[in-house]
């Protein structure tokens, strides 16, 4: 297969932190897509637990066992970076129904202002529908068991950021 026919496509968010919800995306995408980035977005709205560059640290060891990611830390148009990045898709993913009308309006605005690029929406497996990035770090703040959450590279890396090593 030629090098530029190869089908790339981002997977975007805040991943603060990356979560098992994200894996079962990342890990239904890699079979749809020949390359997948995940995009870590710096979200200026979210108040951030862990910098952009830890949570790419901690994403990129949690997926080392999948050669067709890659971890990317970005800021800026998402679909100015998907087109630099000549990426055919953006995935996301589906966690509940109410997820649906945010992520609509949000895939209507990305083809306005990049018809060519397709949004992708994935479905979380049930077991994690209702995890969310906020609830693994207010379990964190108030010293309840994360490991349900998030996978055990990620949970490492917040149990030695809580306690401060
Ligand atoms: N499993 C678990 N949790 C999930 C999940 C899944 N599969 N999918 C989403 N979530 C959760 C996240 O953990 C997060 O939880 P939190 O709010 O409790 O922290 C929440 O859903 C939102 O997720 P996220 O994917 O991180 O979305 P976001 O709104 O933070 O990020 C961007 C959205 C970064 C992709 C979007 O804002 C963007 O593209 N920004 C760039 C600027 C731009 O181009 N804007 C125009 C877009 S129309």
């Amino acid at each position: 297969m030629a090098p530029d026919s190869r089908r790339l496509a981002l997977y975007p968010g805040s991943f603060d932190p990356f979560t098992y919800g994200h894996l079962d995306i990342v890990k239904s995408a890699v079979n749809l897509f020949d390359q997948l980035e995940i995009t870590v977005a710096i979200n200026s709205e979210k108040q951030g637990l862990l910098s952009v560059g830890e949570r790419c640290e901690i994403i990129r060891e949690t997926v080392a066992d999948l050669p067709s990611v890659v971890v990317v830390p970005f800021e800026g148009l998402l679909v100015n970076h998907a087109r630099r990045r000549g990426a055919s898709a953006l995935v996301r993913g589906l966690r509940q129904v109410s997820d649906f009308d945010y992520e609509f309006r949000m895939a209507f605005a990305n083809r306005k202002l990049a018809p060519e690029i397709e949004t992708v929406l994935l479905l979380t497996s049930e077991e994690h529908a209702f995890t969310s990035s906020s609830i693994v770090r207010d379990v964190l703040r108030w010293g309840g068991d994360i490991s349900h959450f998030v996978p055990p590279t990620v949970a490492r890396a917040l149990e030695k950021h809580r306690s401060g090593k």
